[in-house]
């Protein structure tokens, strides 16, 4: 099993740092290859909790390689701060690689992102505040500086003088706000790439050597495929591709390579940030499963919006990514429940939908449809098999399977590794 791609089937936020993390400890090279600090993967190793947000979780495991791929927007500010807190608890990270096309987020972006925002009032999409869209913007308007442009610093310099006038300009007479100084900047960033120096490199040799030697390679997905700017509740997601696709153009993996897509599912559904979610529950009901499920984020602390299980999101996704295998999550917060509800279409205007509509103004006023299953009553957090399981849990994972198109292969019923039930290894 060479390559796996690892994707959240949701909107973010299914726990993928734990299944990566099990996966980790079997693999030869970890890829991020897209989003930045928006993301966060909290995982809990040998009982510590670490918080990740652009180090891949592979780092735990010194024999794994991880690769912070060119489809990432790094913030090398914030990738420092992650390799300190690494070294301070004795995790050495001479195992990291970043690669020289990443881009990278300016001391500007993250102004923009919340300038922006606050622009649009009532429409604003509930963005992380980290600079993710600016900096995907200059991507794509070719003003943005790649992570090798660190080891240039003639090249940083004329390349700044020319894009922060650009900047300046728009936060002087648009905003009316502060200017930033390009020589801070290019002190700052001169410092910081003397210290990232040793992780640049071009990964395009380390990937292909990886293939051709049958290395075991996981592409680690941050995000959720209804967060993907193409696939997504467009515009409310985020400025990259976190669905398979993504994973191969921000790595350099081609198409026929791909041995596996797993597809990570939590039990029920959330969500942070605005836009549409047509299996939220409101009230004293969602207060309740966000209790349940601590659902606060790990990047903001934001409260994280829940609801059902939403099976016409859950199998449009796992179409969209070719998902082959399930990692079912979060399934002990349902303990609780008498009842438990899955979303299996939406009526709009008298229609029956099996897939969201793309259109956001209909998505948003759709209604699920919903089926009941009875609850199982009684806490699985210590089970380790599939027969630990009672019956109703089982019913409840197998109608998931089916609605979602792939089977649960790993069912996780508590935070840590030891609370994982394998139907099936992936590899
Ligand atoms: P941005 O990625 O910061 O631009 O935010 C755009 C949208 O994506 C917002 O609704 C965010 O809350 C959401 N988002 C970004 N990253 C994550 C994540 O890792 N998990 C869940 N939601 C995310």
């Amino acid at each position: 099993m060479p390559v796996a791609i690892l994707v959240g089937g949701q909107w973010g936020d299914e726990g993928k740092g734990k299944v990566i993390d099990i996966l980790a400890a079997k693999t030869d090279m970890v890829i991020r290859s897209q989003g930045g600090n928006n993301a966060g993967h909290t995982v809990v190793h040998d009982g510590v909790t670490h918080k990740f947000h652009l180090i891949p979780s592979g780092i735990l495991f010194p024999n794994c390689l991880c690769v912070i791929g060119n489809g990432t927007v790094l913030d090398p500010r914030v990738l420092l701060q992650e390799i300190d807190a690494l070294a301070d608890q004795g995790i050495n990270t001479d195992h990291l690689v970043i690669s020289d096309r990443a881009h990278m987020i300016m001391p500007y972006h993250p102004l923009f992102d919340q300038l922006e925002e606050e622009a649009r009032g009532d429409d604003r999409l509930g963005t992380t505040y980290r600079g993710i869209g600016p900096a995907y913007s200059d991507k794509i308007r070719r003003i943005g500086f790649r992570i090798g442009d660190l080891t240039k610093p003639r090249f940083m310099e004329k390349k700044l003088h020319f894009v922060l006038r650009l900047k300046n300009e728009i936060l002087r007479d648009l905003y009316r706000t502060d200017e930033f100084d390009e020589k801070q900047i290019l002190d700052e960033y001169s410092a910081i790439g003397e210290r990232l120096a040793p992780y640049i490199q071009d990964i395009f040799p380390i990937v292909q050597d990886a293939l051709r030697e049958d290395n075991n390679v996981l592409l680690e997905g941050a995000q959720g495929a209804l967060l993907d700017l193409d696939f997504g509740t467009y515009p409310y997601v985020t400025s990259s591709s976190p669905t398979a696709g993504g994973a191969l153009t921000g790595s350099g993996i081609p198409p026929r390579e791909v041995d596996m897509t797993i597809g990570v599912f939590k039990a029920y559904t959330s969500r942070v940030g605005y836009g549409p979610m047509p299996t939220e529950l409101l009230g004293v009901e969602g207060d309740r499963l966000r209790e349940l499920g601590a659902e606060f984020g790990t990047t903001t602390g934001r409260a994280r919006r829940v609801g059902w299980f939403d099976g016409v999101v859950a199998n449009y996704s796992s179409l969209i990514n070719g998902v082959d295998s399930v990692a079912l999550t979060k399934l002990d917060v349902l303990s609780e429940y008498e009842t438990i509800k899955i979303c299996t279409g939406y009526f709009h205007k008298g229609e029956l939908h099996r897939h969201p509509m793309s259109n956001i103004s209909h998505l948003k006023h759709a209604e699920p449809v919903y089926e009941e299953m009875p609850g199982w009553g009684t806490s699985i957090a210590d089970a380790k098999t599939w027969e630990d399981l009672p019956g109703a849990c089982q019913r409840y994972v197998e109608r998931l399977a089916e609605v979602i198109g792939a089977p649960c292969d790993i069912i996780s019923v508590g935070a840590s590794r030891d609370q994982t039930i394998f139907r099936k290894l992936p590899y």
